[in-house]
């Protein structure tokens, strides 16, 4: 059985309440697709990932050693694919799981991005239209501006191949398209 989109939806309407959890994790799928478009993989296997990442967060409530480990069996049962379960459940450093695939690499820095584009986003009036690059790249180099995104996850894109501005210039495209 192969991941359906839809079901992942399914799963994720039936498991996470809070509509903002659900906005980062079709941000997140949007910025994976886009990764995989520009890297030649597979798009719907990133753009999956991407999508199912947080699913199980309401499940285990604040328990963070719990955190991505149930997500993970999740998509396994949803049909997805050992290389996607395993990207999921190392996006959470505290297992210590070793980042080992450019799917595991993406989810990682893709996962940071869309919450820096998001927070950038909300402090404006005109939200997600006028934000440009480069006060995403400002906002990246404010330490206490949305200080709960790790900016050194978001640079692991060079382990990618893209620069900083390069996967930053994706990412808002990316969001940008769904919005
Ligand atoms: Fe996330």
């Amino acid at each position: 059985m192969k991941l359906n989109r839809y079901e992942a939806l399914d799963s994720i309407r039936a498991n996470v309440q809070d509509k903002n959890t659900v906005k980062h994790m079709l941000a997140t799928e949007a910025i994976m697709r886009a990764l995989a478009r520009k890297l030649g993989e597979d798009e719907d296997e990133w753009g999956c990932t991407g999508l199912l990442h947080d699913v199980d967060v309401e499940l285990v409530k604040d328990d963070v050693n719990s955190h991505s480990k149930l997500g993970a069996d999740i998509a396994i049962e949803l049909g997805a694919s050992e290389a996607m379960a395993h990207a999921i459940l190392c996006h959470n450093e505290v297992h210590g799981v070793p980042r080992e695939t450019k799917l595991d690499k993406a989810l990682f820095c893709a996962d940071p991005l869309s919450g820096l584009i998001t927070a950038a986003a909300l402090v404006r009036s005109d939200k997600l239209k006028g934000l440009t690059v480069k006060s995403v790249l400002k906002r990246f180099k404010e330490k206490r501006f949305a200080a709960g995104v790790s900016r050194k996850q978001i640079t692991v894109c060079q382990e990618l191949g893209l620069e900083l501005e390069e996967f930053a210039t994706l990412g808002l495209e990316a969001m940008n398209d769904i919005a």
